[in-house]
């Protein structure tokens, strides 16, 4: 378990006004609970405070007050050799891969074994060991400007692996590779977090990340926890604008284009049809739902758009309904009152032409 316990970081900067110094809060009050074992993934725009966030859970960076955990361990009362012995139960991955150029990919690998002064068989075994696990044992004899961003990576995550951490830390890790390759790596990360069990911290600005490997999220701005949960739940029902707007690039708007003509109204009027937009998850099906509601109540139900997606591996979809009929309310209460996300688009007219 990771606890971090209202982590303040407070920088001194020039202000540009004045030209003197001035504090400038990072981070405020961060408190977070991460599960051993689990993909915690932490989002938020670029100064957000997300890489002085991860920094203080292995005390790269020291935080101004609050307190860090990790697995029991306080790291905010360890010094010198103490928290040295400590990081080497955690590993670290970075956007810029930070290898050493001058060595190659078993230089790099083996360089924390050196640190920690392993025999040379048993550093040869587990070098070839760990590489062979991120699928980079082919190239252990070549240096770093002849691999890929890709292939960079998976020595940071080997290094990072080396001495069995038990915490994996990512900063960014996939910004600087293409979609493709960053698929790659993140199933690989996944598959470390299965295979190994090691909790995994990532913090990214991008949902994809998110979406994609983490099991439960974050969402910082201004140094603040603005949102916080299962990423099923936090997808499902955002309620903050910032992870709305995150949001919104990774799923879909289901609504047409030919919405945007339309005049909705939140109140009914005479001959008005209901729209709504519904949002499910999990083993929750479409099916039985627009049934039933065709069943219990007398309403006519049109589907106007149907989008199904996945977070990890659950299926999540999106549904833009459209009621008719005297009971149209009631069927609305009946949605709300089941485990749905049911948002009122409003009334429109019903002799419009809805089909895009
Ligand atoms: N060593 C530092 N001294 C002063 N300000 C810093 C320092 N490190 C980070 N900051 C400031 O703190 C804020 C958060 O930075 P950072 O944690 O790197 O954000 P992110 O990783 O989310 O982009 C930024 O405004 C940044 O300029
Ligand atoms: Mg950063």
């Amino acid at each position: 378990m990771i606890r971090l316990r209202g982590i303040s970081k407070v920088y001194s900067i020039k202000d540009a006004e004045s030209g003197g110094m001035r504090d400038f809060h990072a981070l405020r009050d961060v408190s977070l609970d991460i599960e051993d074992g689990s993909i915690y993934g932490i989002i938020g725009r670029s100064g957000a405070g997300k890489s002085t966030l991860i920094r203080c859970v292995n005390m790269l960076e020291r935080p101004t007050s609050g307190q860090v955990f990790v697995n029991d361990m306080e790291m905010t009362s360890l010094s010198g050799a103490e928290l040295r012995t400590a990081r080497r139960k955690i590993g670290m991955i970075f956007q810029s891969f930070n290898l050493l150029v001058n060595r190659t990919v078993y230089g790099n690998i083996a360089f924390p074994l050196e640190l920690e002064g392993w025999g040379k068989s048993d550093m040869r075994d587990r070098v070839r060991e760990i590489a062979s696990l991120v699928e980079i044992d082919g190239k252990l004899d070549q240096y770093p400007a002849q691999l890929s961003g890709g292939q960079k990576q998976r020595v940071g995550i080997a290094r990072a692996l080396a001495n069995r951490p038990d915490v994996l830390l990512s900063d960014e890790a996939t910004s600087a590779l293409d979609p493709q390759t960053t698929k790659s790596v993140l199933r690989l990360i996944r598959d470390i977090n299965e295979k190994l069990g090691l909790t995994v911290v990532l913090i990214t600005h991008e949902m994809n990340v998110i979406k994609e490997i983490c099991h439960s999220m974050a969402v910082l701005e201004s140094g603040q926890v603005v949102e916080e949960g299962s990423v099923l739940n936090v997808f499902t029902r955002p309620e903050k604008s910032a992870t709305k707007e995150m949001l919104s690039h990774v799923i879909h708007s289901p609504l047409p284009e030919s919405f945007a003509d339309l005049q909705f109204s939140k109140a009914p009027f005479q001959g008005a049809d209901l729209t709504l937009q519904l949002s499910f998850f999990g083993t929750l099906a479409t099916r039985p739902i627009i049934s039933d509601l065709a069943r219990k109540f007398n309403v006519d139900i049109n589907i106007l758009v149907a989008h199904i997606d996945h977070i990890r591996s659950t299926p999540f979809g999106t549904l833009v309904i459209q009621l008719s009929g005297e009971e149209k309310e009631a069927a609305l209460e009946y949605m709300l009152d089941m485990k749905l996300k049911v948002e009122v688009i409003g009334y429109v007219a019903r002799s419009v032409e809805l089909a895009s």
